[in-house]
Order: C-alpha cells, then structure tokens, then sequence
C-alpha cells in the first residue's frame, strides 16, 4: 500500500520525523535553514496529504486554494493566526496545534521580561560594557519593587494563568484580567479579578499580554491604550507583537506615559537591527523565544506529528 506522505516544512526537533515514520508514513522535509518560499511550499505540499507547518509558514487562502487535496495541516506551534482557518474549514481540511505543552516557558519568559525590565537588567549590563560602572552611586539604576504590585493579565488563557500564578506565588502581585470570559479557576485560586479593558489599563503597575491575535485584538495596544495607563508601568507581550502598535509604543516610552517595556513578539519578525526599541532605556527585547526549551520543542514536535498520526487513524488531530 502506498505511504501516506506528510510534508514538513522546516527542520523540527527529530521527534516529530520519527514518531511519523514510525507511524509508517512517508516523511519529507524541508532542509534549508531559510523560510520556505510560499510557491515552493505549494509546489511541495502537491504530492502530499499532510502538512506540518510552522507559525512562520502562511495558511492564507491562496495557499489552501493551490493545495485543497490537504487533508490536515498540523502546526508546530500554540497560536494559529497564520492559518485562514475559514478557508480551511470551506475547504475541508482538519487543522491541528500545540497548545498546553508550551504554556510553563512561554510564562516563564513573560514573568522573566517582567523582572528584567523591572530591575534593569539589559540596561546595566550595557553600561559595564561601556565602561560606565565606576563608583557605587546610590541614585542611579533604581528600579520598580515588584511585590503587592498589580498585574493585569490581557487574555487569561493557560499562559495567562501561569504567568499570574508565578506572579502572586513570588511577589504576593494583585491579579486582575481582561478576557471575554471568567476565568473561574483563577479567582478561585488566585483571587484574581475581572475587570474592564479601561480598568485593566489603569490600573495594572505590570501589563502582560496573553491573547490571541485576531480582528478584535489586533492594535488593541496603540496609543490611545497606552494614555490611560499609569506612568510607572511595565508593559510585556509574549503573544504577538501584532497586539502592540509598535510606533505607538515606542511613542509612549519616548513620552514617559509608561515606565519600560518587555517584548518576545514584534511586528513585523524579525525585528530590523535598527530598531528603535532595542536602544532604548527599560526596554527588552526578544526574539520570539517563549517556546524555546529543549523539552518544550520537542513535546510540541511530539504533539504536531500525533496530531497527524490521530487524523487519519481517528479522524481528528
Ligand atoms: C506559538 O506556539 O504560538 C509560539 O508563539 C511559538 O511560535
């Protein structure tokens, strides 16, 4: 009997070509270190009934349009905002994600941004690059006292909710969240409170962005957003720098409407050299790295290809 054929389109963690051959699969992979060109990935997926894709890879529907025979396109990560997902299900094709495995790093990096920007992190370690450590001088370097502050969580999904369990279990941080719903667990354990997206920015002394990218979200943080919140604030995302308007934060930070700002998402990615962002005072950037353990990887490597291994056993991912 002829192999199914999975195509992959970038180089995973061995994981996922493994537990697809053993599967008894036909496996091909993509093996040059730069993106797949969009035609090529077309040109690759016309012989297959499988793509495991990347958050990188677009799903638009001229994609899904050049390749309806795809039965499930499976993708290496939580977020799916580069899938037209309405396209694929017109289409009828399954698709598939890796949510859970990831949400202890990806908190870990929001709570880590927080703490980095707080206490000046990059900053300081610039100067002694520079040759400005010289004395001890008491009035310089001075950063934000974390404890009894108040966290506001954008989006209180799994990672929201760890980043929020760190956050109260470390500094005793006040919770409060926007999100379309209550988020039950969270005022249960955490005494976490829901509030309005106007309360949310005034009061939060950290913002911490955990949404999905989507029509109502994207820009949501532009400037009028950044007016209402307090002068000392932290604003981090570790969810998709489409959330952010990126001029309209860096005009908030110019402006001293906020105090610093933590990102491991940009808009576009990668971030140009030159940006702004990365000289700036109380500002950290990352370059999308919440997912980036060894261990992390290779669970979302092993949830993508069952993914695939599910569908055409049991008819879904
Ligand atoms: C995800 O899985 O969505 C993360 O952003 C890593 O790409």
């Amino acid at each position: 009997m002829e192999k199914i054929k999975v195509f992959i389109s970038r180089q995973l963690p061995i994981t996922a070509e493994d537990l697809l051959s053993q599967a008894d699969f036909e496996v091909v992979v993509w093996q040059e270190e730069y993106p797949m060109p969009k035609s090529t990935l077309i040109e690759q997926c016309q012989s297959a009934s499988a793509l495991l894709c990347t958050g990188i890879d677009e799903i638009d529907a001229g994609f899904l349009e050049a390749c309806p025979h795809l039965e499930i396109i499976s993708t290496f990560a939580v977020g799916f905002d580069n899938i037209d997902i309405n396209a694929a299900t017109k289409i009828g094709i399954s698709v598939g994600h890796t949510p859970g495995v990831l949400t202890e790093a990806t908190a870990e990096i929001a709570f880590g941004l927080m703490l980095s920007v707080a206490r000046h992190f990059l900053d300081t370690n610039r100067q002694i690059g520079k040759g400005e450590w010289k004395y001890f001088i008491p009035t310089k370097n001075l950063g934000i006292d974390l404890k009894g502050k108040t966290l506001g969580i954008f989006g209180l999904g799994a990672i929201g909710f760890e980043m929020a369990r760190r956050s109260k279990a470390v500094y005793d941080m006040n919770i409060i969240y926007c999100n379309r719903n209550i988020n039950h667990d969270a005022e249960k354990q955490l005494g976490a409170k829901r509030v309005s997206m106007d309360e949310l920015l005034s009061q939060s002394d950290v913002l911490s962005v955990h949404a999905s990218l989507n029509a109502d979200t994207k820009g949501i943080f532009n400037k009028g957003a950044f007016s209402k919140m307090k002068k000392t604030a932290i604003f981090i995302n570790t969810a998709r720098g489409g959330l952010h308007v990126e001029e309209d934060l860096i005009g908030a930070l110019e402006s001293n409407e906020i105090w610093g700002a933590g990102l491991d998402v940009t808009n576009p990615e990668p971030m140009h050299p030159d940006n702004k962002l990365l000289s700036m005072p109380r500002v950290l950037v990352l370059p999308h790295i919440g997912s980036s353990t060894y261990f992390t990887r290779s669970e979302m490597a092993r949830l993508a290809a069952e993914n695939i291994i599910h569908f055409f056993r049991n008819g879904k991912p």
